[in-house]
């Protein structure tokens, strides 16, 4: 049933009443969990604070790095998101003699460009021949990429398409020194396994922070006499606070009560199939089921984050840095999911275009190596096939409500989509392909009582 808002208004107040347990609006981007418990939620809310707030010197930042705060880089278009900042690798390209030079004694691979004092700053070393842009992805929905099992990652890469030869990054938790491997899936190279893990490494590599685990500072291009004037804080920096939490673990406990990317509508889009048929499912997996972990908001939960994590050669996508066990070509597939509210996609932020559809298109053609076969069988459809791959991958990153893209559910919103409900002859059913999709929370195909009270109670705040 199909009603228009004229009817629906009146009925509002009766329903709000009724339906507070209904059906919501997936998470906007930065917002927690569904489902935390409320000590979860406050791990969270401390959490988010502790990733936003500055670092002090006191505390341990510096005395080289790129950022104090974890949200100085991760802040589109909410903190925990991705962001402009890019970050600078360095090393010396292999030669047909010689293997990839890290130049770790001259502060390689990972340039910090900032300091407090400027006898201190680190520049790029004159051996580096060879640099790479890194930029910032998005942390949401960390957690539940840590609590899919490793097992089945590795099924993955036993079972899948020869040509594509993905192979799974495995590497060391940080905080589990002398437990077993694990297999890697954050990071452009894919070789971090754990979020504190990686809460850890950009703790000491972003902002100059000391802990248990990464006791040693990083000394500028390698100098230890010159860290030795600028150091001043006793390592490992990162102590237990008076609830017996590092900074790091609070760092970690943001990132893994953050809420996955949303995707409206959830399933059923026309252009999934092309998606499919072209053979980007082969590599951006969509869906996983995560295993039983210790928190409920995380365990046996669908996903649909549209990576296999595994290492594909990418040929000249690579970005000639070699690092754990990934070669020069390699890269990990990027989760596709929140795709819609970024940009300047691939490693180093290449891909731009002017709207949605360009920045995607930049992107796919720029696959290569493995990849390539699916760019060229992109390239070769027809314009209605492409327009239909588009509007699914548009689809990754929107919630439901959110015409525009913002983030954010507004009465703007409505103004562009109650017309699409409250016409002479509104379309029902309303299939996932419809634009009208996005009003239909509970995928049942019309937009009713139990959806408008959803919008209203976003509206409300309730
Ligand atoms: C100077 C900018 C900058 C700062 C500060 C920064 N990050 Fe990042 N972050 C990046 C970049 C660049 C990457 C990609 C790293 C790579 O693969 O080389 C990244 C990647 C990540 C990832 C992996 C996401 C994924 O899915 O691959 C996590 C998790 C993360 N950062 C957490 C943090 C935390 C926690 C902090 C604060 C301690 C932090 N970052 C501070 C720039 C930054
Ligand atoms: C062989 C595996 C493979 C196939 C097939 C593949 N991709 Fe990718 N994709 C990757 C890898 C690896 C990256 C990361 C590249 C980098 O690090 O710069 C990536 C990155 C992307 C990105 C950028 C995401 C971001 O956050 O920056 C987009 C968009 C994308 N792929 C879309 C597609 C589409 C659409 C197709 C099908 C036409 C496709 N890919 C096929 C492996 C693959």
């Amino acid at each position: 049933m199909t009603l228009s808002t004229a009817r629906l208004l009146p009925a509002v107040a009766l329903l709000a009443a009724a339906a507070s347990a209904q059906q919501r609006p997936q998470p906007v981007m930065g917002q927690p969990l569904v489902g935390l418990t409320p000590a979860e939620t406050t791990l969270f809310q401390e959490g988010l604070a502790t990733f936003s707030r500055p670092i002090l010197p006191s505390e341990g930042a510096g005395p080289i790095f790129n950022e104090v705060t974890c949200a100085g880089c991760h802040n589109v278009p909410a903190i925990g998101g991705f962001g402009t900042r890019r970050v600078t690798r360095f090393g010396i390209a292999a030669t047909a003699s010689t293997p990839f030079q890290a130049l770790d004694q001259f502060g390689g691979t990972l340039l910090q460009d900032q300091s407090f004092s400027v006898m201190c700053r680190e520049t790029l070393p004159p051996q580096a021949n060879h640099t790479a842009l890194r930029g910032t992805p998005i942390v949401f929905g960390s957690g539940l990429i840590e609590s899919i099992p490793d097992s089945t990652i590795i099924a993955r890469a036993n079972n899948q398409p020869s040509n594509l030869a993905g192979r799974v990054h495995m590497a060391q938790p940080l905080e589990d020194p002398n437990g077993p491997m694990r297999v890697g899936r954050f990071g452009w190279k894919g070789g971090v396994p754990t979020v504190d893990t990686f809460s850890i490494d950009a703790g000491l590599n972003e902002m100059g922070l000391t802990s248990q685990f990464l006791p040693f500072e990083n000394a500028p291009n390698g100098d230890m006499a010159l860290l030795a004037q600028c150091d001043t804080v006793a390592d490992p920096e990162d102590m237990p606070d008076a609830a017996g939490f590092t900074i790091t673990d609070r760092f970690t406990h943001f990132q893994r009560f953050l809420a996955a990317p949303a995707q409206t509508p959830q399933t059923g889009m026309t252009g999934e199939l092309v998606f499919e048929a072209v053979g980007c499912a082969d590599c951006h997996v969509p869906s996983y089921t995560t295993g039983t972990v210790a928190e409920d908001a995380l365990s046996n939960k669908l996903i649909r984050p549209y990576t296999d994590f595994l290492l594909h050669d990418v040929g000249a996508l690579g970005d000639g840095i070699v690092e754990g066990e990934a070669t020069e070509t390699e890269m990990m597939t990027r989760p596709l999911w929140g795709l819609a509210q970024r940009n300047a996609y691939l490693h180093d932020g290449r891909a731009t275009g002017n709207t949605f559809e360009g920045n995607v298109e930049a992107a796919i053609a720029e696959h290569g190596g493995t990849a390539q076969p699916s760019a060229d069988a992109y390239a070769a459809l027809p314009q209605a096939d492409k327009d239909l791959m588009l509007a699914f991958l548009a689809s990754l990153g929107r919630t439901e409500f959110d015409w525009d893209t913002n983030n954010t559910i507004d009465e703007f919103d409505w103004f562009f989509l109650e017309p699409l409900l409250t016409g002479p002859e509104p379309a029902t059913p309303v299939t996932p392909d419809s634009p009208a999709a996005l009003c239909d929370v509970d995928a049942d195909g019309d937009f009713d009582l139990v959806e408008f009270g959803s919008l209203q109670r976003v509206w409300t705040g309730q």
